[in-house]
């Protein structure tokens, strides 16, 4: 392959702060730098599959930087099962006829787990794909961050600091639900940050008599409110290992019969989890005799301008993207490494997950002042 002349761009899952940042590095580098074309693709590998595209030139990559969202759009849309017109279809073959057609020396996909798993599948169907590492919940593999993360640390260890005002004045347990189904990043570091009482996060499962038993010692020191961090996907530890169980026949089934009973099984666990938070909160109330709030903050953990921390993430992994396309690297990850970055291969990547290990030092930190984590 001569050099690289033209790419494509899409961001797909959920939409993050820095996603437009990250377009703006890539395709200024692209065009101003190298002297390549980019085109886009709207709202993830849907429009890929598509072929619905945005020009982006120098004007449309100008004034994004501190915007929030996608100017791309989104979808969670996986390439080998979308659903069109009613049916599930695998787009692979339309993707690469896409592809082809604008004639891509390389597309670079912007997401979390879900799209370097969709860029691997890519990747085997011999494309040159290349993914840089963005979600609010800092949980891709093999990378030090993912832009989003900074952002939503910010949003939601402010909206700790205002719920302090409310638990303090009405004496109340407040319970704030922050966003991360599968690791707990957001929740620690705005606990800690915002200074929870009570952090609560997947990695850990909790016995609700333990948080009780603390929020108690508090109030018998006098004072009578306590603040609950809690990530989405916390679970107590009875939940826990009935999720386990699941996960290991699904991991253990030999047939597609065995296969799909253990996937039934597993969302309706999931539809069960769903209330959870809302159930922490009245459970509390009962033990401890203190009135209880629940605060759930939601997308606005996504939205809004990305702080300076994720702009020059997002700008330092998208400019190094498009130098590995000039160089003609493909098939790798932009990861963020110390202050530089690293193509990690996506075979690494996809599938994984990174978590809070549980000798992470934040949790250290935080149980010497005193946060009880519930286990
Ligand atoms: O992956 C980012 C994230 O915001 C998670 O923290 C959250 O659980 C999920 O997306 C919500 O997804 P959706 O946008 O599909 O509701």
């Amino acid at each position: 392959m001569g050099k690289a002349k033209r790419i494509g761009i899409l961001t797909s899952g959920g939409d993050s702060p820095g996603l437009n940042a990250a377009i703006r590095g890539v395709g200024k580098a692209a065009l101003g730098f190298h002297g390549m074309e980019i085109i886009g693709f709207r709202d993830g590998f849907r429009g890929l599959a598509e072929n619905r595209t945005m020009a982006l030139e120098k004007n449309t990559l100008a004034g994004i930087l501190t915007v929030g969202g996608t100017i791309l759009g989104t979808s969670r849309d996986k390439v080998h099962r979308m659903e069109i017109d009613g049916k599930m279809r695998d787009m692979s073959s339309a993707i690469l006829r896409n592809c082809e057609k604008h004639k891509l020396d390389a597309l670079v996909c912007l997401g979390g787990g879900g799209t370097q798993k969709n860029a691997l599948r890519l990747k085997e169907l011999g494309l040159r794909v290349l993914t840089l590492p963005k979600t609010i919940d800092n949980d891709v593999a093999h990378t030090d961050a993912t832009f989003g993360f900074d952002t939503a640390l910010g949003i939601a260890t402010e909206a700790i600091d205002r719920l302090h005002s409310t638990a303090h004045s009405h004496h109340r347990i407040v319970v704030a639900e922050i966003m991360g189904h599968r690791a707990g990043w957001l929740a620690l570091g705005s606990g800690i940050a915002g200074g929870a009482d009570v952090i609560l996060i997947p990695e850990i499962p909790y016995d609700i008599g333990r948080i009780a038993q603390a929020i108690r010692r508090r109030s018998h020191h006098g004072t009578n409110f306590s603040i609950v961090a809690v990530a989405e996907g916390a679970m107590s530890k009875e939940d826990a290992q009935a999720f386990a169980s699941v996960e290991r026949k699904r991991e253990k089934a030999s047939s597609k019969v065995e296969r799909e009973a253990a996937r039934l099984e597993l969302e309706t666990l999931e539809a069960k989890h769903a209330g959870n938070t809302l159930r922490l909160a009245r459970h509390l109330e009962e033990l401890t005799h203190l009135e209880s709030r629940v605060t759930i903050l939601g997308y606005v953990q996504r939205g809004g301008t990305p702080s300076a921390a994720d702009r020059l993430l997002a700008t330092r992994l998208g400019t190094a993207c498009a130098d590995l396309i000039r160089q003609g690297v493909h098939g790798v990850m932009v990861a963020a490494r110390g202050e530089g970055t690293e193509a990690v291969p996506l075979e690494k990547v996809a599938g994984r997950f990174r978590s809070v290990p549980a000798d992470h030092g934040w949790i250290e930190s935080a149980r010497r002042v005193g946060t009880c984590f519930g286990d």
